[in-house]
């Protein structure tokens, strides 16, 4: 190797090392828009998402209190528990849009999420589905899944690029997995209420999320979009990790399937954890629910 080269790679390796330097323990301003070459997520010991001892106060109360969580990298877990239970809280945590007063929330091993933005987030691979639907209601299903592949930077197509035959392709495969193929060309603000959501969840997944977070998919849903819901997200178990937070107990078990992990909040914290039908034997849980 001649020293010219030498010193090229010395001075490649150093920038390398500030660059996770800053995404791993950088002051948040300065590390916009760095973090993302310096860091991908580091699944290799098996966890997506990882809480510790997250508390965030309103005012005085508590919405999360000493919250602590782990999700497996491919894992589907659902969250359940009474209205103000924290639920929505917790996902404003982990997107960054609530700043908790304490504790430690990670992504993968190595990335914190308290030390990244909310559009950092959104582009480390951690995607949000709102409760209340979000598509561009005057263009067409197609169109908006178009624009949420060329919304992600990694993309690099300009807005008004042509689209290559392999972004034509995952177009296609998002809108046969949300149902919506032969509604490609519809305005979207004329599908159903059901539809819309999938359109956004198919929006979310145009950008390959590695973690989804899912508040309420199926409200206000038909019992035959539920079903379909659920056929969905199974689907993206695996592939992706899911965290889905819902009332609906019919749609939970069809999702453990009798064999995954349900989590109940209450007040902030973790109230129970196991099986559907170990958390819905708990009397603590019972309690909550009911009311005392
Ligand atoms: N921005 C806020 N300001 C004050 N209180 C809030 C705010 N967001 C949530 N809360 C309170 O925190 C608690 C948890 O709310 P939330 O996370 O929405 O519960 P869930 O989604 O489980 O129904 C509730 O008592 C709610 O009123
Ligand atoms: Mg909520």
């Amino acid at each position: 190797m001649t020293p010219d080269l030498m010193e090229a790679g010395a001075r490649r390796v150093a920038e390398h090392d500030t660059l996770m330097q800053t995404a791993s323990s950088g002051d948040r301003e300065a590390s916009f828009g760095r973090v993302l070459n310096g860091a991908e997520p580091d699944f290799a010991h098996g966890v997506a998402l990882y809480l510790d001892g997250i508390t965030v106060s309103f005012d005085g109360f508590r919405a999360l209190n000493k919250l602590s969580l782990a999700v497996n990298v491919g894992e589907l877990r659902c969250i359940i528990g009474p209205n103000g239970a924290g639920k929505t809280t917790m996902m404003d945590v982990i997107t960054g849009k609530t700043r908790p007063d304490l504790g430690t929330a990670s992504f993968g091993s190595n990335i914190d999420l308290l030390r990244l933005r909310e559009n950092e987030i959104a582009q480390i691979g951690i995607g949000r589905k709102f409760q209340k639907p979000t598509v561009f209601e005057e263009l067409s299903v197609f169109e908006n899944l178009e624009l949420a592949l060329k919304a992600d930077r990694r993309a690099r197509a300009g807005l008004f690029a042509r689209l290559s035959g392999a972004q034509l392709d995952r177009i296609a495969e998002t809108l046969q997995l949300i149902h919506l193929l032969p509604q490609a060309q519809r305005t979207a603000g004329l599908l159903s209420h059901g539809q819309k959501q999938w359109l956004e969840i198919g929006m979310l997944l145009m950008q390959d999320p590695k973690l989804l977070l899912l508040d309420e998919p199926v409200a206000g849903m038909t019992d035959e979009e539920t079903e379909r819901t659920a056929e969905l997200f199974l689907s993206l178990e695996g592939k992706h990790s899911l965290v889905v937070v819902e009332h609906d107990m019919k749609f939970v078990d069809e999702l453990t399937e009798g064999r995954k992990t349900v989590t109940v909040l209450h007040e902030g914290s973790v109230l129970a954890e196991g099986l559907l039908s170990e958390v819905q034997a708990d009397e603590k849980v019972v309690e909550v629910y009911l009311g005392r």
